[in-house]
C-alpha cells in the first residue's frame, strides 16, 4: 500500500487542495484509493461530503485520522494524508512512521519561504527521512508565473538538496472544483489544461 501525506507547518500552502486532486487522480486511474484527514479542520472529509452528490465519479474512502489512527479498507491501494498545520517536533516523526512519500507544499512569499526553511530543517532531523525511508519533494503552489517573488522561490528551492517536482498556478479552477466536491481532472478540459499539465511532473515522480 502506497501512502503519501502532504504536510507542512506553515498553513494555508495547499495540503488540503493536493490532497484531494491527487486521491482523485489516482481513483481515475482505477486505484483503490482512502483520504486520511488528520486535520481538526477536517476539510478533507468536507470536501468528500461534497462529492457525493454525483454519479460516474471514482470513489475515494474517508478517513477521519484526527485521532492519529489510519484503518484503511482491505487491499486500498493508496491512502493520502492530509496533515494539519503547525506539525512540528515529536509530532512529525509520529506522523512519519506510515509515510513513504512525503508532498511539502510551499508558497512564492517571504514569510512561508522562511518558515519552509525552518521545517525542513526539523524534518531532515527525522530518521525516516536521513534513512531515505521516507522521500520528500516539494512543490510551489498558487504561483503567479514571471513574478521577481516566484524566482526567487524558484532560486531558494533550487539550492536545496531536496527535489523540486512542478509548480501549480494561482487560478480559480482549484476553487471552482473545491467547493463541488471534485478534481481539477474533472472540470471541463478547456477549462484547465493549462493547470493540468503542471501536475505532470508530479505523477512522474510518484511512479518512481
Ligand atoms: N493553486 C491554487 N490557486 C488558487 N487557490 C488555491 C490554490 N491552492 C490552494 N488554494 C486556495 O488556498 C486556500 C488554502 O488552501 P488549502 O486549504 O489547500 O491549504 P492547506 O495547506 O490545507 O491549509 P491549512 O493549513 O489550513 O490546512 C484555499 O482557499 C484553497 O482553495
Ligand atoms: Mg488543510
Amino acid at each position: 500500500m502506497r501512502t503519501i501525506m502532504l504536510m507542512n507547518a506553515k498553513g494555508g500552502c495547499g495540503k488540503t487542495t493536493i490532497a484531494t486532486n491527487l486521491a482523485t487522480w489516482y481513483a481515475d486511474e482505477g486505484k483503490r484509493v482512502a483520504l486520511a484527514d488528520f486535520d481538526p479542520q477536517k476539510s478533507t472529509l468536507d470536501w468528500l461530503e461534497a462529492r457525493q452528490g454525483y454519479e460516474g465519479i471514482p470513489d475515494i474512502q474517508a478517513i477521519d485520522a484526527t485521532n492519529g489512527l489510519i484503518r484503511p479498507a482491505k487491499e486500498t491501494d493508496v491512502v493520502i494524508m492530509d496533515a494539519p498545520a503547525g506539525t512540528h517536533g515529536k509530532a512529525i516523526n509520529k506522523m512519519l512512521l506510515r509515510v513513504d512519500t512525503l508532498i511539502l507544499p510551499v508558497l512564492p512569499s517571504p514569510i512561508d519561504m522562511r518558515a519552509c526553511n525552518r521545517f525542513l530543517t526539523e524534518l531532515l532531523n527525522n530518521g525516516r527521512v536521513s534513512k531515505h525511508q521516507t522521500r520528500i519533494g516539494i512543490v510551489a503552489n498558487r504561483v503567479k508565473e514571471h513574478t521577481r517573488i516566484y524566482h526567487d522561490l524558484e532560486a531558494y528551492l533550487g539550492h536545496l538538496k531536496i527535489p523540486f517536482i512542478t509548480h501549480f498556478r494561482e487560478s480559480q479552477n482549484y476553487i471552482r472544483s473545491a467547493e463541488k466536491g471534485l478534481a481539477l481532472f474533472e472540470l471541463a478540459p478547456a477549462q484547465v489544461y493549462k493547470d493540468i499539465i503542471l501536475w505532470d511532473p508530479l505523477f512522474d515522480w510518484l511512479k518512481v
